[in-house]
């Protein structure tokens, strides 16, 4: 089989294939419990439902135009405005098959051959082979303190004639972590100083713990939008549960988002209408399943906290958001796709190994599923990793006795 240079260098997205086998198993019987998970498990909101529904019932689903239909511009429109304090235009936004699309049109809208995307390690799976994708060279930034945030020096130290754009996903996927005002404020100055794009992966903003709030990018904007190279990416994927339905937006400077609009027209066309129907009832229909999952998620986070401080030697960063926590397993097993490999064979959990995100020694742990699944799942691997913890272990009816050699 011939197969392109670039199909031959990117890498299948991990998360989705640890779905895939999550399922396979999950088929055969086996007690799996997957902390591997992407997606809440809420139900999307009803008005979604319904304004999908009545879009079905007329059984007219056609083409619509490529950056979105005007009901989801304007929705995302005053959404902007409710949740960014910001005034923009439907010139400004592009409504894509998810945040996924929306982010991948803009690469490719911006990059030319070799020029190079930074971003913070550990970062989502996804940016280095979408910017590979685009044509251009991802380069990861890791701290040189072992934390989860780079300071601006770091990222700037990165910056070269090449460099053309930043992207920070705050919450983030996979740590959890949220970066501090402070560092989006100065992230926002250099990038408008040094004249770079700034990408604003804001997918997990609504998610966000213990009353705080992810700060807004535009606040620190010196810029007109119109003259900015700020872009906000964000979506119905995470905080309305709706990640089938793969609606996501960008919103950006006019001719940006044209040059946008112009590619997904030959990509894809518009997104999918009944997804886009969907959306405009997410967004203009009642708010309260956002407080619901986020509460859920809180709750959930607070258990897998607990247990996993009560391991010996796995360090972890209490997340802010997001419904992802990323510990430190290095003292049990410096290499996470073994030590996943391991916990999958041995217990039947699922985890991603942090080399995925840039970070090896740590696995992502989601608590997006059940409280069970936080518990039974956090026991296991207790269970199958540490010598403290009981002898005996159930995985469904069948008993595992551990014998420590
Ligand atoms: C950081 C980040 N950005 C973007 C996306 C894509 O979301 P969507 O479902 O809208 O394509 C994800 C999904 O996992 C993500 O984690």
């Amino acid at each position: 089989m011939s197969l392109s240079q670039l199909a031959r260098s990117i890498r299948e997205s991990a998360t989705l294939k640890l779905n895939e086998t999550a399922a396979l198993l999950r088929d055969k019987g086996e007690p799996i419990i997957h902390l591997g998970g992407g997606e809440p498990k809420s139900k999307a909101p009803i008005d979604a439902v319904l304004n999908c529904a009545a879009l079905l019932n007329t059984g007219e689903i056609r083409y619509t135009a490529p950056d979105g239909i005007p009901a989801l511009k304007k929705a995302i429109v005053r959404y902007t405005e409710e949740h960014y304090k910001k005034i923009v235009s439907a010139r400004n936004v592009i409504a894509s098959g998810g945040a996924k699309q929306s982010l991948m049109v803009l690469l490719h809208a911006i990059l030319d051959p070799k020029e190079e995307v930074i971003f913070p390690a550990p970062y989502w799976v996804s940016y280095p082979e979408m910017v590979k994708l685009a044509g251009g060279v991802p380069v990861p930034v890791t701290a040189e303190d072992g934390t989860f945030f780079p300071t601006v020096k770091e990222i700037a130290d990165a910056c070269g004639s090449y460099t053309k754009a930043v992207i920070l996903n705050s919450p983030n996927n996979p740590s959890g972590a949220m970066y501090s005002k402070d560092f989006v404020q100065e992230m926002v100055e250099f990038c408008e100083k040094r004249s770079i794009y700034l990408i604003l992966d804001d997918i997990y903003n609504r998610l966000v713990f213990d009353g705080k709030s992810a700060p807004n990018g535009y606040d620190f904007m010196k810029v007109p939008l119109e003259e900015s190279k700020v872009v906000v990416i964000n979506g119905v994927s995470k905080m309305y549960a709706m990640t089938g339905f793969r609606i996501g937006w960008a919103i950006a400077n006019q001719p940006l988002i044209e040059a946008m609009a112009t590619i997904q027209s030959q990509q894809t066309s518009g997104p999918s209408s009944p997804g886009q129907w969907a959306a405009v009832g997410a967004l203009n229909g009642v708010q309260s399943s956002i407080d619901s999952l986020r509460v859920t998620l809180e709750n959930n986070r607070n258990v897998m906290i607990e247990r996993l401080n009560a391991f010996e030697g796995v360090k972890v960063h209490k997340p802010d958001g997001t419904f992802y926590c990323f510990p430190d397993f290095s003292a049990y097993m410096k290499d996470s796709q073994k030590l996943s490999n391991f916990l999958l064979e041995e217990v039947r959990v699922v985890t991603v190994p942090g080399k995925e995100f840039g970070f090896e020694g740590h696995l992502r742990l989601s608590y997006c599923g059940t409280i069970r699944d936080v518990t039974e799942g956090l026991d296991r691997i207790k269970w199958a990793l540490d010598p403290n913890s009981s002898n005996e272990l159930y995985l469904g009816d069948h008993k595992l006795v551990r014998d420590w050699q």
